[in-house]
């Protein structure tokens, strides 16, 4: 038995799905240590938007250590950290003319999202925060209300409160519901005798990853922008996954014409994989804060500020974003050729991608045989029943197109036994 089976916690769960050790990677191919190559189209669950071991930021990274650069600070000011703010601001915030200010925090997503909900929460004198069917926002108490799946929430051990949720406009045949939830949720909120009170804030995905990669409808989105200005709720964004260039833009939201009160962002920020998380915050709700309200000893984690400032490269012109449409083109006439078959439904945005197979044991299948034969794919979605397709944006067309190639065989050859 190894080491992993003999001591590693029964919670382990991707490693059940891709039985194999990993040693090296690059770009957008993992090594086993038998030497077994795979595709990854996995990338640390929405991490590895610049690949692994992306050259330009493993050399700053290497030559910050060499040099003794402060690798630990909490939330002190090290050359690194403004650096990556002077540049987030030059590259991101500027010129989008966002005023926000950037609140570091413990450096995982759900650490973001738990500082988000408790300024909202601060700064309106509410309790309560809408959130979405199919939200994917974390594991501790805070997020994880606000998390819809079942099987997470029942692991919290106490009652979820002080969250809502209400249907998501994803984009397509259910749109016009959502809307209407929307519409009921407004006639509530100014009805006095309607026993519903107007929340602190709304917590919404553009694009629902983990949720079954569900893309917001604009109408919708902007009319829950709308709404929650005119009951001074806060809007807040959860761009941790979709965020960091992965749907074609910078933001996900980039080209929703809203304007989030808060933005959560984590996973990609630190370009190489390491860990950070951060909210963008509109100064009027930001100075709710005092200092030190919300602290941890990992915020601000200085080599995702050297690697994180250099990803921010990939924003300076429009080279990658370019990329990003082109091999999403790949992507949609590749998955294309699924479309065929009834069952299956595509979805996606960017290098977001979701095969929706109907079914989540025949979505376990696909995904342990793509393993067998070198292409790391994940499951999300309502049962699991959707192919999550995450790939770094920096993998080359030769790798896109054999991975895809992949995905496509196994599908057809898992469908066709089903038939
Ligand atoms: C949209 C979104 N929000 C929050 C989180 C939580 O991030 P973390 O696992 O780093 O806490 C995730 C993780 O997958 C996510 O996809």
């Amino acid at each position: 038995m190894s080491i992993f089976e003999q001591r590693e916690s029964e919670i382990r769960a991707y490693c059940r799905v891709y039985p194999a050790v990993f040693d090296t990677a690059s770009n957008a191919r993992q090594t086993d240590e038998n030497g077994k190559e795979y595709i990854d189209f996995f990338a640390g669950a929405g991490v590895l938007n610049f690949g692994h071991n992306n050259e330009r930021m493993k050399q700053a990274v290497i030559e910050y250590l060499q040099r003794n650069g402060v690798t630990h600070s909490l939330d002190m000011h090290t050359r690194a950290k403004r650096h990556f703010m002077e540049r987030f601001s030059r590259i991101i915030l500027e010129p989008r003319q966002m005023s926000h200010k950037m609140q570091f925090m413990g450096p995982t997503g759900t650490n973001a999202v738990e500082a988000a909900l408790k300024l909202a929460r601060r700064a309106t004198g509410r309790h309560d925060i809408v959130a979405f069917h199919h939200g994917f926002h974390g594991m501790t108490l805070g997020s994880l209300a606000c998390t819809a799946n079942q099987y997470f929430r029942g692991a919290a051990g106490i009652p979820l409160t002080h969250v809502s949720h209400t249907a998501f406009g994803a984009e397509g045949a259910t749109a016009d519901t959502a809307m209407q939830a929307l519409k009921l949720l407004e006639e509530s909120y100014r009805d006095g005798s309607s026993g519903v009170t107007a929340p602190a804030a709304f917590l919404v995905e553009t694009v629902q990853a983990e949720g079954g990669v569900n893309i917001a409808d604009k109408t919708w989105l902007r009319a829950l922008a709308s709404l929650a200005k005119s009951v001074g709720a806060l809007l807040i964004v959860d761009d941790i996954q979709a965020g960091m260039g992965r749907t074609g833009s910078f933001f996900s939201f980039d080209d929703y014409g809203i304007e989030p009160d808060i933005i959560c962002l984590a996973k990609g920020l630190g370009g190489l994989g390491t860990p950070i998380a951060m909210n963008l915050v509109k100064p009027d709700y930001d100075r709710h804060w005092s200092p030190g309200e919300h602290t941890g000893t990992f915020r601000g984690q200085c080599l995702s500020f050297v690697a994180g400032s250099e990803a921010l490269s990939y924003f300076e012109d429009s080279y990658l974003m370019a990329e990003v449409k082109e091999k999403e083109a790949i992507m949609q006439s590749v998955l294309g050729s699924l479309g065929a078959y009834e069952t299956i439904e595509i979805r996606g945005k960017g290098m977001l991608y979701g095969v929706d197979v109907g079914n989540g044991e025949r979505a376990k299948t696909i995904v342990s045989r793509c393993f067998d034969a070198g292409l790391l794919v994940s499951a999300c979605g309502s049962g699991g029943r959707v192919i999550k397709l995450i790939p770094p944006l920096t993998t080359p067309e030769a790798d896109l197109k054999a991975g895809l190639a992949i995905l496509v065989a196994v599908t057809q050859d898992v469908l066709q036994e089903a038939a």
